[in-house]
């Protein structure tokens, strides 16, 4: 059944994001470096005259809902993209919403670490706020779109990916304070380099559980390091001479995902100054030092993201490489001189099917705005 259009339709333009630095923070309270993409996802939205609710993807099939019903999670996983949000919407603004049709069409490979689900949730709410009227800023939306990836999907993810997808600005990077959410806007400008995305393919399922896990146990080192020093609210604030003091404390795990986490929040704020003063050359070396830490000490780096990296260390034409996103598979994150680009791409390629017998998809991207909508 076509429903019944009675206004003009929205398109909404969404983008995927990128983090440069600051990797596993955002929930512990600490800063991101994310910037919003150019690569994105289209979604086509009407109002129907009825109160029935159809989304489509061209990779995903359609669904159906009637906006009047409670919004139950659904067993097909993207489609709970979708309708957290609308739930949380609807929460927010009770009886505001009607029946509407939403196209989805994307440019962002799905589980590569560079947040099609961030782009697709927070698509739905700038959409939707801007069809019915809802009046919500952009800081609700963000925390809807991000309940919905808690709620409906089940990770309990922080707010850099809907933060990027929605406040990014084009030739820009976001230095965000997770906690308090204020944010300084950093040009984007890594000249000589080019920003390189070497998409592995792989996406290990114990991504989702294994991100939960790192969550709770960062929970359970700050409670720790909180019946020595209550004073501290976030893990990511802890020096790391607290949490050295506390070795013996912090059994198990929770030693070296807490320094790792001390450790990475202040390299974010040191690589936002070097980007600053031009040092993209030492700021590369803090992308090598954030690998590191993510693979050998807060462990959600997986053997082809190491082999990755790796290939890049004997290779001066790259000043800075490492994992990307919540890890266990996806992209890494290269800058790459940019006469030297095109070499990576066929040196990655050939050495990641020798090793691994997989294909490699090279991605350059550019910063871009967050998420934008186009009367059609
Ligand atoms: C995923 C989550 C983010 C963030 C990153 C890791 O992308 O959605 O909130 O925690 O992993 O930095």
């Amino acid at each position: 059944m076509t429903p019944n259009r009675n206004s003009t339709g929205i398109l909404v333009k969404s983008p995927g994001r990128i983090n440069f630095i600051g990797e596993h923070i955002d929930y512990n309270g600490g800063h991101v470096l994310p910037a919003a993409i150019d690569l994105k996802v289209s979604l086509k939205i009407y109002k129907t005259e009825n109160n029935f609710c159809t989304v489509s993807s061209k990779d995903g099939g359609t669904f159906s809902f009637d906006i009047q019903q409670p919004i139950k999670i659904s067993p097909t996983h993207w489609e709970n993209y979708v309708l957290g949000v609308v739930n949380g919407l609807k929460k927010k603004r009770p009886n505001r919403l009607s029946g509407f049709e939403c196209s989805i069409t994307s440019e962002l490979p799905i589980g590569a670490g560079i947040s099609s689900s961030a782009a697709l949730e927070c698509g739905v709410a700038k959409g939707l706020n801007h069809l019915f009227d809802l009046n919500l800023s952009d800081i609700e939306l963000i925390e809807i779109s991000r309940m919905a990836e808690h709620n409906f999907v089940g990770t309990k993810c922080g707010v850099m990916d809907q933060f990027a997808v929605t406040m990014g600005q084009n030739n820009k990077l976001l230095l965000l304070n997770c906690e308090s959410l204020d944010y300084q806007l950093i040009d984007a400008d890594f000249s000589p380099c080019k920003i390189v995305l070497l998409n592995s393919n792989v996406y290990h399922n114990l991504a989702s559980s294994e991100y939960n896990n790192r969550r709770e146990e960062c929970e359970q080192a700050l409670r720790i390091i909180q019946e020595h020093h209550p004073n501290f609210n976030f893990l990511a604030d802890v020096p790391e001479t607290i949490i050295e003091s506390l070795k013996e404390k912090l059994l198990g795990k929770a030693y070296h995902r807490a320094r790792y986490v001390s450790l990475e929040n202040a390299r974010t704020l040191k690589a936002a100054s070097l980007i600053q003063e031009g040092k993209i050359e030492s700021f590369g070396a803090l992308m090598y030092q954030t690998h590191i830490g993510l693979s050998k000490n807060y462990e959600v780096s997986c053997p082809e993201l190491d082999f990755l990296v790796g290939l890049t260390l004997d290779l001066p034409q790259v000043l800075g490489s490492r994992m990307m996103g919540g890890g266990f598979g996806g992209c890494t994150i290269n800058l790459v001189k940019e006469d030297f680009v095109q070499n990576l791409m066929d040196i990655a390629e050939e050495e990641y099917k020798k090793e691994f017998g997989i294909e490699l998809t090279p991605i350059m991207v550019e910063t871009s705005n967050g998420v934008e909508i186009i009367n059609s």
